[in-house]
């Protein structure tokens, strides 16, 4: 699968709902929606309130990214909140199972996620228990950042496991993607290609989605 997944960590919040507009006439696929709690990672952004307007006015799938400790409290908020998938680091947890159901019994998407620094090996006794896999291509907390790329070797590594044993699981990259890397991210196996600066830094934003899926 190719999808693009924009960012609206870096859309303009004082016309969020032109930007919105924006990414529903656009070929993204969904919104990517990125918590973060100022404890997991070093920066806040924002949570419930904003879910309110990004539902309203966007048509496209919230895809949200939980960068917060504790994500078994407000997994089931988001997703009465209105996501369409939910996903939360593995290294934020003792045991993801059990949230996992949470998320699941709501009848929302599961996603499980790793920072750089977490060995990708972690995450194949899950691959069969969730609808997608996020690899962090930059530290989580920042948009902006630089494509970290021995993240290749590690979609590659993964790809590889997901088809070995016939499995439908998602692939998806997170950060430092671009118009310049996004072919070669899905040609290593990536399926959901998420981009913050990249699509709203854009002076033609629509056309960079375009340019992204090609
Ligand atoms: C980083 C977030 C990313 C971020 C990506 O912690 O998880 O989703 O918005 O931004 P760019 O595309 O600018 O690297
Ligand atoms: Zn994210």
């Amino acid at each position: 699968m190719k999808l693009i997944a924009p960012s609206v960590l870096s859309a303009d919040f004082g016309h969020l709902e032109r930007d919105l507009q924006m990414i529903n006439r656009s070929e993204a696929d969904w919104l990517h929606v990125d918590v973060m709690d100022g404890t997991f990672v070093p920066n806040i952004s924002f949570g419930f309130p904003l879910m309110e307007p990004m539902r309203k006015y966007c048509t496209k799938p919230l895809d949200v990214h939980l960068m917060i400790v504790h994500p078994e409290k407000y997994v089931e908020r988001f997703c009465d909140a209105g996501a369409w998938s939910v996903g939360f680091h593995l290294e934020a947890v003792d045991d993801p199972l059990p949230i996992l159901d949470m998320i699941r019994a709501k009848g929302v998407r599961t996603c499980l996620t790793i920072n750089p620094d977490i060995a990708v090996e972690r995450l194949v006794p899950y691959l069969d228990k969730v609808d997608m896999v996020l690899l962090m291509s930059v530290f989580a907390g920042f948009g902006g950042q630089k494509f970290i790329p021995e993240t290749m070797d590690k979609i590659r590594f993964i790809r590889e496991e997901i088809d070995r044993r016939g499995l439908q699981t998602l692939i998806e990259i997170d950060g430092g993607v671009n118009a310049e890397n996004a072919s070669e991210l899905f040609r290593a196996g990536a399926d959901v290609l998420v981009a913050g600066s990249a699509v709203f830094g854009s002076p033609d934003p629509e056309k960079t989605i375009r340019e992204m899926k090609q």
